[in-house]
């Protein structure tokens, strides 16, 4: 069952979500050569605390970390530890957190240093991906709307978006329905409606779409060791279309209505109307 939420519940999400943004933000200003992992998690658990948020993922079916920290092939769920980053590392960060009984999920890729060709077709092609995806977001499109325009977006640019591995719906909890596959059928699917929230994000391989799980049963490899990126947002479906609640991208497309700190500087009209509604 989708749980639909009202303005003022995505309102909370969203003040959730600017936690997460502020974070991610300030996580990709650290990913440099020398700084382990495991220093970006205690940055960010720091960070989310003080905001009165809690690390969503901390606890989540036993996992240890505050956000995952994933280099290069790791896709998701790398537990951050002493790896050192490298110059030239491709490290997916993802941050969940909870705040006043409401989640907000988002996650980015960033390239320490310089990227290579390859790094920047990749990551250019995920979020691209993303904003394909989170532009079907909106009442009377099917959720497969949204999975379509995610995996030809990704499969355009030669790549594979991960098949064992889903978006969801988000709120109370941090995982509700529906799941939302990168790939699928435009027309598929349940109907999209207005309240419902939804972590759409793209998992990528650079080269075939099968995966491996870690020795720690939560790191999840490319199996042919090929570069991989993720690029995540919490969405709000409204009668004005997307709402991203987890405004992290500071360079994220005009057309899109964004809450938070960005909001105005991007799309003033639709803010404001959002703004009046609640
Ligand atoms: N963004 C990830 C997800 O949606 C975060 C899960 S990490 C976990 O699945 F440790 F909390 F599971
Ligand atoms: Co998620």
């Amino acid at each position: 069952m989708i749980v639909r939420k009202t303005p003022a519940e995505v309102a909370k999400i969203a003040a959730a979500g600017e936690i997460v943004a502020e974070c991610l933000r300030e996580l990709r200003r650290h990913a440099r050569a020398g700084v382990r992992t495991r220093d970006l998690d205690a940055i960010a658990e720091r960070l989310i605390r003080a905001r009165g948020g809690r690390p969503a993922f901390k606890g989540y079916h036993g996992y240890p970390a505050s956000i995952c920290a994933s280099p290069n092939s790791l896709v998701v769920h790398g537990i951050p530890d002493d790896y050192e980053l490298a110059y030239g590392d491709v490290l997916s960060i993802d941050v969940g957190v909870e705040l006043d009984g409401w989640i907000a999920d988002a996650a980015l890729t960033v390239v320490v240093g310089q990227a290579s060709p390859l790094a920047r077709r990749l990551i250019d092609a995920t979020r691209a991906a993303l904003y394909d995806g989170i532009a079907q977001a909106r009442p009377g499109n099917r959720l497969g709307d949204i999975s379509h325009a995610v995996q030809r977006r990704v499969e355009e640019a030669g790549f594979s978006v991960i098949r064992s591995l889903v978006g969801h719906g988000v709120g109370r909890a941090m995982h509700e329905d529906p799941q939302i596959p990168n790939f699928g059928s435009p027309g598929a699917g349940p109907r999209l409606e207005e309240g419902m929230v939804l972590a759409i994000e793209p998992m990528v391989n650079a080269g075939g779409h099968e995966v491996e799980l870690g020795a720690d049963n939560w790191a999840v490899y490319s199996r042919d060791g090929s570069l991989a990126a993720h690029f995540e947002h919490t969405v709000a479906v409204t009668r004005e279309g997307p709402l991203v609640l987890t405004p992290w991208d500071d360079q994220a497309p005009q057309w899109l209505a964004v809450t938070g700190r960005d909001a105005e500087a991007i799309h003033p009209a639709r803010v404001s109307a959002q703004a009046q509604r609640e």
